[in-house]
């Protein structure tokens, strides 16, 4: 019986990953849960499955989560509680599903007390990459993704990595795939959450339709599998079948296929090596539409050229066109800017910010909080 600190529970993650739990009882124990602020929610998942914790971000909440609750559950709030249930000795594997940067402090918890992370909060590689992966090492604890396009890349190299070329990250070009340009000035906070073939959480739908969310899964992918930049391509697939590609020098390509649904990628997280029923329909090729490939348009897709260019300047700028992304997507789901104002304040913040080298948590929190605010004021402008 494994123990599962699952953070984020209430989220799309989350939601699937106890989903995935229900069918394996007698396999995975739901040890602890956490959220922000959706104490409502954890009333039900509280009692549903008797954790030994509850840990809620916000103070408020647990005080409510608390009262509401009548069973053993320890119920514990902020950032120090997520790391000490991530960290815990009795916890066994950690899915590290909290949304944005919020999550980092926890994973890295999770990361230096040797804990199988499941790591669905790209953040905390975006932000803290050459510390979570070194921690990594020095504690021994397993990092597997849990990304469809970073699964996908994760079992193709279950043989390694020679003769490697290349990866290829596949994206869905989201909602505004065929949308001109002069088309998504007007585009709405609902029809930018409206994904064609995933069901997720609103920011990082935005960063779907804006493809930022590619962009951060390349620099996702340069920490997990150790490549340099120019061996990570991008390619559109409206269809979300082909999760990615590894190429090699012979010639050869191999590729993780599947219906998009993200308990597959969650199962293979949590049984790995082996492989355990998701409750996902398997694919039938025969009656599937065509498969359709094509190569991104960086004018349309800003973001993803922005996060292209942080990578290869490495240090503080990948932190800072985070921090930026999460201010400007969130004045845009609260309707303070337009759609195609985001990729502009990302680039503002990063030419008005700070360029360094972060050394340690310290400095990766700071350049993060200065990007926050300097964004936050290039939102002013534009409102
Ligand atoms: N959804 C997908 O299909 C998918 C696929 C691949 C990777 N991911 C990644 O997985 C992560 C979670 O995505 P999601 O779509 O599941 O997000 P989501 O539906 O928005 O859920 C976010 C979860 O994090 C909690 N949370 C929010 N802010 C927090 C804070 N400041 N401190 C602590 N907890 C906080 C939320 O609690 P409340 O409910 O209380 O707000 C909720 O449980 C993201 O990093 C995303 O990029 C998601």
């Amino acid at each position: 019986m494994k123990n599962i600190a699952l953070l984020g529970a209430t989220g799309s993650i989350g939601k699937s990953t106890l989903s995935v739990i229900d069918l394996h009882r007698d396999q995975f124990n739901v040890f602890a849960l956490s959220a922000n602020t959706n104490w409502q929610q954890m009333v039900k998942l509280c009692n549903k499955y008797q954790p030994n914790f509850a840990v809620m971000r916000d103070e408020a909440s647990a005080l409510e989560l608390q009262n509401a609750l009548d069973n053993d559950t320890q119920v514990l709030s902020g950032v120090e509680a997520l790391c000490k249930i991530a960290a815990h000795e009795q916890t066994d594997y950690v899915m590290a599903a909290i949304v944005g940067a919020a999550g980092m402090a926890s994973s890295l918890a999770a990361a230096k007390a040797g804990k199988r992370i499941m790591l669905a909060n790209k953040e905390s590689l975006v932000l803290a990459g050459d510390i979570f992966i070194e921690a990594v090492k020095n504690s021994g604890a397993e990092l597997i993704p849990v990304d469809s396009e970073h699964s996908a890349i994760f079992q193709c190299l279950q043989s390694g990595k020679s003769g490697l070329s290349k990866i290829q990250l596949t994206a869905s070009g989201g909602p505004f795939l065929h949308t001109p340009i002069s088309g998504l000035q007007s585009i709405t906070p609902d029809e930018a959450c409206a994904h064609p073939n995933w069901s997720m959480g609103r920011k990082i739908s935005v960063d779907s339709a804006t493809m930022m969310n590619k962009g951060l899964e390349v620099i996702e992918a340069y920490y997990l599998f150790a490549l340099k930049p120019e061996q990570i391509d991008v390619v559109i697939h409206p269809q979300s079948i082909v999760h990615s590609s590894v190429y090699y020098d012979d010639g050869s390509t191999l590729s993780q296929l599947g219906n998009p649904d993200m308990r597959s990628v969650i199962s293979y997280a949590m049984a790995y090596p082996n492989r355990i029923s998701a409750g996902v329909a398997p694919l039938d090729l025969a009656n599937n539409p065509p498969l359709e490939f094509y190569t991104p348009d960086l004018d349309k897709f800003a973001c993803l050229g922005l996060a292209f260019d942080a990578l290869k300047q490495g240090g503080s700028a990948m932190g800072t066109i985070n921090a930026a992304n999460e201010i400007a997507v969130d004045a845009f789901l609260n309707h303070q800017i337009k759609f195609l104002d985001i990729p502009n304040i990302i680039e503002k913040t990063l030419s008005q910010t700070q360029h360094t080298t972060l050394c340690d948590l310290d400095a990766i929190i700071a350049n993060d909080q200065s990007a926050r605010e300097i964004a936050t004021q290039i939102v002013k402008q534009h409102a």
